[in-house]
């Protein structure tokens, strides 16, 4: 029988190894802090409520926790990870259901594997923990097992030579009903050679108590603990590797994939091709069948179907790109609407703009959007032709069919339909060079 669910995420540690100003659990991998990863993951698994452990001074992990909605009990001092998950006991008072612990700093862990835990608690078990086998266990604690029952967590600092040759550790999460967990917790010294709590514990005591403790195992990569800069690019490299085998799979050419970068929320349809060295920061969707060229930064914007990016085009946020639209090389777009067909092929920057169909953008456009305190509108017809090193003044409005002569500073809203020529006119003077290179040589031979 399904139970309710609530998970406990622990995020109270002191982050000293990551010699950072901000707190471990606010750094990123695959663009989305460790945190905002943990307690999608919560969500994933259908957990009602959330209760995040913090220290009294951790105050961006706080502000961080509730903007991402969950409940925050505060650990102080802290005396380890049983101490941690007591201190949301009062969180939880009246709570009757299976509470999962997880990691704030443990953010690859798939659904799928934490799933499994509660499978295995609605399967008749009592406590739940999620193991892995590791290539090298070093300081993680062990899980002593007898047959398919867990025995006991054993910390590599109390563990006997022979248990420090068990490769099945312990990753962190640990699920168990509510009750016992608590119960089992207010029974837990700090006897122990590290003189703290040790959430892991409450397997011999719930044992002890009759309760069945089992293990399930997921894989190392997504357990992996992030406590230092090198574990965090270990775990972005592990979430990286991953997404590019899942954006493969489901259809999508990758020309060099060990430089394409994700985030977390990449969305890629079937058939597009993506070269070497493209980065996607978050929020981006690209529809089928478009190509990013090689060298390519987009980031917060909607790609649509059989458009063409790059190479060397940043594509920032707030860009729509409609089906068969082209951004070449070195464009800059930002809170644009490139219409359909539309092209912005060379050396441009588009930014608060809404182009029609079919307008064609010449080399070095810039949108003169900002005016050092306001950002203003450029919109551009259906079928317009921008002609080459157009400064479009905002706010403006370039009529449907418009056609704005090379290097005019477009400062007032054209028509459709019309010619504008937004430049001095062009002055020739006659033999002016050979009279101006005769009377510099002159000079020259004097001195
Ligand atoms: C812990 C486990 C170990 C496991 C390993 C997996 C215990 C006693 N040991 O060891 O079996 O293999 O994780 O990574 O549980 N935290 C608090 N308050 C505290 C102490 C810790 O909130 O007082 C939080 C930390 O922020 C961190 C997590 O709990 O998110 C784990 O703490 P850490 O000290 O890193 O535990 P380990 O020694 O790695
Ligand atoms: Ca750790």
């Amino acid at each position: 029988m399904k139970k309710a669910r609530a998970a406990v995420i622990l995020a109270a540690g002191k982050s000293t190894r990551m010699k950072s100003s901000r707190s471990k659990v606010l750094h990123d991998v695959g663009g989305r802090p460790m945190l905002a990863w943990v307690k999608a993951l919560a969500d994933d698994i259908g957990v009602s409520k959330i209760v995040c452990v913090v220290g009294e001074a951790n105050d961006d992990v706080k502000h961080a926790a509730e903007a991402l909605g969950m409940e925050i009990a505060i650990q102080e001092p802290q005396l380890g990870t049983g101490h941690a998950v007591l201190s949301a006991k009062d969180n939880l008072e009246g709570f009757e259901g299976t509470v999962t612990v997880l990691y704030a700093d443990t953010p690859l862990i798939r659904p799928e594997t934490a799933r499994q835990v509660f499978d295995v608690l609605d399967d008749g078990a009592d406590v739940a923990v999620l193991g892995f086998e590791a290539e090298d266990p070093g300081a993680y604690g062990r899980l002593v097992t007898d047959g398919d029952t867990l025995t006991a967590i054993v910390e590599a600092k109390e563990a006997t030579s022979e248990q420090l040759n068990i490769k099945l550790c312990n990753s962190g999460v640990i699920s168990a009903k509510s009750s016992d967990m608590f119960s089992a917790l207010s029974r837990v010294t700090n006897e122990n050679a590290k003189g703290e709590y040790y959430l892991t514990d409450v397997i011999e005591i719930l044992r002890g108590d009759g309760r069945r403790p089992v293990a399930v195992i997921g894989n190392e990569e997504e357990v992996l603990g992030v406590n230092s800069r090198t574990d965090l690019a270990l775990a972005e490299a592990a979430f990286q590797s991953a997404k590019r085998l899942e954006v493969m799979s489901e259809g999508v050419t990758l020309r060099d994939p060990d430089s394409v970068i994700f985030a977390f929320d990449t969305q890629i349809e079937n058939d597009v091709e993506i070269g070497a060295n493209v980065v996607f920061g978050p929020g981006v969707i690209v529809r089928r069948n478009s190509i990013i060229h090689p060298f390519s930064h987009l980031e917060g914007c909607e790609i649509g179907e059989n458009v063409n990016i790059g190479p060397f085009a940043r594509v920032r946020p707030g860009t729509i790109m409609k089906d068969g639209s082209r951004l070449g090389n070195f464009v800059e777009t930002k809170k644009a609407v490139i219409g359909k067909d539309s092209k912005v092929n060379h050396l441009s920057y588009i930014g608060d703009a809404e182009l029609g169909e079919n307008v064609n953008v010449g080399a070095g456009t810039i949108t003169c959007n900002y005016d050092g305190y306001n950002k203003h509108k450029t919109i551009i017809g259906d079928n317009a032709f921008v002609g080459t090193h157009s400064s479009l003044v905002a706010p403006v409005t370039i009529g449907e069919g418009a056609f704005l002569g090379s290097g005019g500073v477009i400062t007032a809203d054209v028509p459709s339909n019309a010619l504008a020529l937004g430049r001095a006119k062009q002055v020739n003077k006659e033999g002016w060079a050979k009279r101006y290179h005769a009377a510099q040589q002159k000079r020259k031979n004097k001195t």
